[in-house]
């Protein structure tokens, strides 16, 4: 039996938010990701490494089965489709909503516009996008970027953005407002369904601590 288990976490607000609960179950890391350029991160437990990627990698590395097990947010996995992969655990970290947003001052009713005029949506999220939109039998036209979506609409290189919203600053301090919620956002556990059957006792094990550890925190 494989006796070693490979995490997959991403550097700034996951990792960050993920460490407490790490502790809590008595794992640390030996190097820290925000000033070292390791990617493979030792932990006091000779069995167990972290492996630092970014945020919309995790999926693909834990599917894949390079990493065992992942720490993800809902809008990466919803994005990514979730295929092969277990998703046993709400970690209650990270919480932001998926929202549509659009310009204070846009055109009252711009959802209900006319058929054939396709409302321009920049997003990272193409494919929640594209299928929230489809639902709604909403004709659209998806730009896709990578960040700053804030930026779009007042460019006017799109009419409306689907992007995360904790506080609404962001929003706020580009005289935008949110316009519909597409999905509640926290982080969560994810896992390699071989590793699941292959390590059975050892991830077992860790999704218990950690269900703890989600548990106890305040
Ligand atoms: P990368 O830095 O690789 O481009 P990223 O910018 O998406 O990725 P983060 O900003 O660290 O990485 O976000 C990681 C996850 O944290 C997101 O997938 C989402 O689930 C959550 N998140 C993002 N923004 C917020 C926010 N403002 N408040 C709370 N949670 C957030
Ligand atoms: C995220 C998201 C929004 C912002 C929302 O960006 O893309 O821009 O947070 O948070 P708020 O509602 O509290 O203002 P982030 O801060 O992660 O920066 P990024 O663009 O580098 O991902």
């Amino acid at each position: 039996m494989n006796s070693k288990l490979t995490i997959a976490l991403s550097k700034g607000r996951i990792y960050k938010d993920t460490v407490p609960l790490l502790s809590a179950m008595g794992i640390q890391c030996l190097d820290d990701p925000e000033t070292s350029r390791k990617l493979i991160l030792d932990t006091n437990h000779a069995h167990i490494k972290i492996v630092i990627i970014r945020a919309a990698d995790v999926p693909t590395y834990v599917q894949y089965g390079a990493a065992d097990l992942g720490v993800a947010g809902k809008d990466v996995l919803l994005e990514h489709g979730g295929q092969d992969l277990y998703e046993p655990l709400d970690l209650r970290i990270a919480r932001c909503r998926l929202m549509v947003a659009g310009p204070k001052d846009r055109p009252a009713g711009i959802l209900d516009q006319a058929p054939g005029k396709r409302l321009r949506i920049a997003t990272k999220y193409v494919n929640c996008t594209r299928d929230y939109f489809a639902r709604r039998g909403i004709q659209v036209e998806i730009i896709k970027l990578y960040g700053s979506m804030e930026l779009a609409p007042l460019v006017q290189l799109s009419d409306l953005i689907v992007d995360l919203v904790d506080t609404g600053n962001t929003l706020k301090a580009n005289g935008l407002e949110p316009i519909a919620h597409m999905a509640d956002i926290s982080s969560r556990l994810v896992v390699n369904k071989a590793a699941m059957k292959m390590k059975h006792g050892l991830v077992q094990d860790f999704l218990q601590r950690m269900e703890q550890a989600v548990g106890d925190k305040p």
